[in-house]
């Protein structure tokens, strides 16, 4: 009889097309302001390379712009340039080379483009600092931020272009997934939900219409994503303002689906006021039922929010809730989340999934602990 114990499905690997992610732990998307001129430098390279090092399965890079209209702050990356890519090629290559996989997060901020950092509230820019925010319409996110300009067709024609463009770029960069940021208000979500896309042409209206933009930009940058690499999609589940709600999710994620999208990543809330405003109250995974509504309509799904522990990620995964598990702020308190994970689900007590040179010596330590 084996008694050995069940490898935990956090850390059994899972292929998405042509890329096996040797376990199911992911960093989220975490926008660090540290940018200059959209290019990201040695503090990305250090602050995203450590999490390699902590090996997560994915590490994630932060929303990343796909024109210089879409950064939220001047410290946002971008990758609308080659200067760009080649800086990220060096972060993706490293990525890899410690056996996690690169991903990127393309991203627009639209409506909520040129504001402070969260942590000086998300307010608006002066007049001297602003670039043009755009929308569904000129309605503002909030009272007090810049009156955004109505894109029309022929511009979000060419924001689609961008989105495309920029895949091929991360793909030259050497990223094996691209996840396109399509939550918490930013320019995607802001015309799915009702309370933001008043338009009455082809890219508002009802649902379908709704959903026209950000379908047309998954399809364009699926055409050039390779085949082999998976394409993620993030999602507000709910707007957090009462107009998208779970059954508007579901639906869109299976349109999704029927593009190529690999698996949707289910976060909520940020329509208005900052992206950090989620619609429901917080407790440790409150974004889980999102993900299980989504796997459940027979959706690969990515949990995210308030997901502290080893055992707390794996019963997500044992409940067949979600596919992946996203670390955001645990990951900034804890960068070797993943080891810490296997090590209180008592699947690496050798320290082997360790980088050899720690594992080695901390084997050596504990064995100096048992015998003192
Ligand atoms: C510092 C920070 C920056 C964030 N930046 C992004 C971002 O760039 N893109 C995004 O989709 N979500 C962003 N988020 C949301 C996280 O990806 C995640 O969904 C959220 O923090 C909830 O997960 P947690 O409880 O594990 O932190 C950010 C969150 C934090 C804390």
């Amino acid at each position: 009889m084996n008694d050995a114990p069940a490898r935990p499905l956090l850390f059994t690997p899972i292929t998405l097309r042509g890329i096996t992610i040797p376990n199911r732990t992911v960093v989220a998307p975490m926008v660090q302001y540290r940018s200059r001129h959209g290019i990201p430098g040695d503090f990305h390279f250090a602050h995203l390379g450590k999490f390699a090092l902590g090996r997560f399965g994915i590490v994630m890079t932060e929303a990343t712009a796909v024109e210089a209209r879409g950064r939220v702050t001047h410290g946002c990356p971008g990758i609308w340039n080659d200067e760009q890519m080649t800086a990220w090629g060096r972060i993706a290559d490293y990525i890899r080379a410690e056996g996690s996989v690169p991903a990127i997060q393309l991203a627009h901020a639209g409506r909520k483009a040129a504001t402070h950092r969260a942590m000086e509230n998300t307010l608006p820019y002066g007049p001297e600092d602003v670039w043009p925010a755009v929308g569904p319409t000129t309605e503002p996110t909030s009272a007090g931020h810049q009156t955004p300009h109505a894109l029309t067709s022929a511009e979000i024609r060419e924001i689609v272009q961008a989105f495309a463009d920029a895949a091929m770029r991360a793909d030259a960069a050497g990223f094996d997934i691209a996840e396109i940021h399509g939550a918490h208000g930013y320019l995607l979500a802001s015309f799915l939900s009702p309370i933001s896309n008043t338009r009455n042409d082809q890219y508002g209206g009802d649902r379908a219409g709704r959903m026209r933009f950000p379908l047309e930009v998954t399809r364009a940058v699926r055409a050039v994503w390779p085949r082999n690499k998976p394409l993620f999609f993030r999602v507000s589940a709910l707007d957090g303002a009462d107009g998208w709600n779970l059954d508007d999710t579901v639906a869109f994620a299976l349109e999704l689906k029927a593009l190529g999208v690999d698996v949707v990543d289910c976060s909520s809330g940020g329509l208005t006021g900052t992206a950090t405003a989620a619609p429901i109250p917080r407790h440790p995974g409150f974004q889980v039922p999102f993900a299980a509504a989504v796997k459940q309509a027979g959706v690969p799904s990515m949990a995210v929010g308030l997901i502290l522990d080893g055992p707390q990620a794996e019963q997500i995964l044992r409940d067949g809730h979600a596919d992946l598990i996203a670390i955001g702020r645990q990951a900034l308190y804890d960068p070797f989340w993943p080891l810490h994970a296997a090590e209180a689900l008592g699947c690496d007590p050798g320290f082997g999934l360790w980088p050899e040179e720690y594992g080695w010596w901390l084997a050596k330590r504990s064995q100096s602990l048992i015998r003192a």
